[in-house]
């Protein structure tokens, strides 16, 4: 039996339901994602929510992002990105996350495959990183299920997407994730946020993939630039492979 998933990343959500970021009123195009999730793909195993969902961080826009998602939240697994607010995510959403202070991660067992999603956010900064203890608690995780196909998400690429800005801001010492993916032949793909574009690439005979946003799109240029592509989504089907598609508001 295939499992499906859904991955929504880097929405930029604001307080003010008019919101713009760069010319895009972040509320609207997220609720037209939303709207075609449910008419195209409702019947998802899980929603993954990669990252940068508030553009102010702030607990209300959190409140209200949790009541547009409705009775979906029990299949909902989120991780946060550079521009979110941990203790304001705990607050919205305290039964998706621990309430100890401990990163915001989370591992999902669910048939052939295990779903793990790393917390990268680090206070103040724009790049990423994962501090030691999570990494060990990843390799704790992949102990745990070694035989098991894994899927991880993580809100900062662990590799160049060969967009110069971007590449500057992304996962600060990805080397050391990478030495865990390298050593963990579990792990099957690797999908990111963070960098509002579609990109494919490997680490080794792993894939990662990175999605559009559900908001304004950058451009793959070397220097910051947006792009015209509409918002979009990715879904995943889990089998004994990993059939994954990008989905964009105006096909
Ligand atoms: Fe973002």
């Amino acid at each position: 039996m295939s499992i499906r998933i859904v991955q929504v990343t880097d929405p930029h959500l604001y307080r003010d339901p008019d919101g713009v970021l760069a010319g895009v009123s972040t509320w609207k195009t997220f609720r037209a994602v939303l709207g075609r999730i449910e008419r195209q793909h409702g019947d998802f195993d899980h929603l993954i929510l990669t990252g940068d969902l508030a553009q102010d961080g702030e607990l209300e826009t959190y409140l209200m992002l949790r009541e547009a998602l409705g009775d979906w939240i029990e299949r909902c697994r989120i991780i946060p990105g550079n521009h979110d607010d941990p203790a304001n995510l705990r607050k919205a959403f305290p039964d998706l996350f621990p309430q100890n202070g401990a990163p915001l991660t989370f591992a999902l067992s669910t048939g052939d495959w295990k779903i793990i999603g790393l917390d990268s956010h680090l206070p103040g900064e724009t790049k990423g990183r994962l501090d030691a203890d999570q990494l060990q608690w990843l390799r704790d995780q992949l102990r745990m299920d070694p035989s098991i196909r894994t899927l991880l998400f993580v809100h900062h690429p662990p590799i160049a997407i060969r967009v110069d800005w971007l590449d500057k801001i992304g996962l600060d010492g990805a080397a050391d994730l990478v030495d865990v993916i390298e050593a963990s032949p579990q792990i099957k793909v690797i999908c990111a946020g963070h960098v509002h574009q579609e990109f494919a690439g490997r680490i080794g005979t792993v894939a990662v993939y990175t999605t559009p946003s559900t908001c304004v799109q950058f451009g793959a240029r070397t220097e910051k630039s947006f792009d015209t592509r509409a918002a979009g989504y990715r879904t995943f089907r889990l089998d004994d492979g990993c059939h994954t598609e990008v989905h964009r508001l105006d096909e």
